[in-house]
């Protein structure tokens, strides 16, 4: 496996991989990695030939200085992981590699038809299009076969895969498949993510309630005459009850549109929660 800093150093190596013919996946990450990441790195690996894998702190899709600065960093541990489960090429360049000082402070904007404007894009301004404007640099870098995201950055992966089925950017990404993976849990039913790592072990055991409230919903969808809009307040009030959880917003909306929805087919519910300091997301489908 071999670590690589530059777009330069990049592009000439997957430019040699293209030209014996092989096929190339790419899994972007921002490190901090955990078994929710190592699936993917898996999964490329096992569907492509080669299998790139990005670690870079994004700094443009952060609003909040502070979570940028907190955001776990742990290059050589995520690079021994990476080399035990089949990458062949990491890339973590320097945001200066990444961005010029005009693209980090004035980034291009990216119109993706009001799939931003609710959850996660209305709490966090700015930040898909942060988001977007890293992935798709790296898919110009890279121009992967595939390319891997989890699930539980569910409008995220909504509007990754809006972004290069665009008309506008028709082709622009060749034959590329944006394939979505299905979250990773602990046995307990949290959803593995990097921001696990800054909880106490009491707020662990407090987080357990978002993925219990989340599964006992899909009973709670099937009750006679549920709602979703019941269904939606049961979700707030249950987590809401539990000291030291605070819900942002809990919203069930199309799978596909992200619009909201009301009825419980194809629908999806996706919650964000402050356990303590900690901001943790996770979904659940109907
Ligand atoms: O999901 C993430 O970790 C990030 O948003 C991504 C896709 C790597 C872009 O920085």
């Amino acid at each position: 496996m071999q670590i690589i800093t530059t777009k330069a150093e990049l592009e000439q190596n997957v430019q040699a991989c293209k030209m014996k013919g092989q096929t190339i996946g790419l899994v972007p990450t921002m490190g901090a990695l955990h078994e929710g990441h190592a699936s993917l790195v898996r999964r490329c690996a096992s569907e492509n030939d080669v299998t790139v894998v990005s670690v870079f702190v994004n700094p443009t899709q952060f609003n909040n200085k502070e979570d940028l600065a907190k955001y776990p960093r742990s290059l050589e541990r995520d690079a021994a992981l990476l080399e035990s489960i089949g990458a062949h090429f990491v890339f973590a360049p320097t945001p200066e590699e990444m961005y010029t000082a005009e693209e980090m402070n004035e980034p291009f904007r990216f119109d993706f038809n009001g799939l931003d404007s609710m959850m996660e894009g209305a709490m966090r301004p700015g930040h898909f299009n942060g988001v977007v404007q890293v992935v798709s640099r790296l898919f110009y870098l890279v121009k992967p076969d595939r390319a891997y995201f989890g699930e539980k950055d569910y409008q995220q992966l909504a509007i990754i895969r809006f972004m290069v089925g665009c008309s506008s950017l028709a082709g622009t990404f060749g034959d590329l498949q944006i394939i979505g993976c299905p979250i990773v849990r602990e046995a307990s039913g949290l959803a593995l993510s990097s921001r696990n790592e800054r909880l106490s072990a009491e707020e662990k055991q407090t987080a357990l309630a978002i993925s219990k409230t989340l599964f006992a919903s899909q009973k709670w969808a099937k009750e006679p005459n549920a709602t979703v809009k019941e269904v939606e307040q049961r979700v707030v009030d249950t987590i809401n009850a539990v000291d030291g959880l605070e819900v942002e917003y809990y919203q069930i909306v199309d799978q596909t549109t992200l619009l909201p929805t009301d009825t419980f087919r194809h629908a999806i519910g996706c919650v964000t929660v402050y356990c303590g300091p900690v901001r943790l997301i996770d979904n659940i489908k109907y």
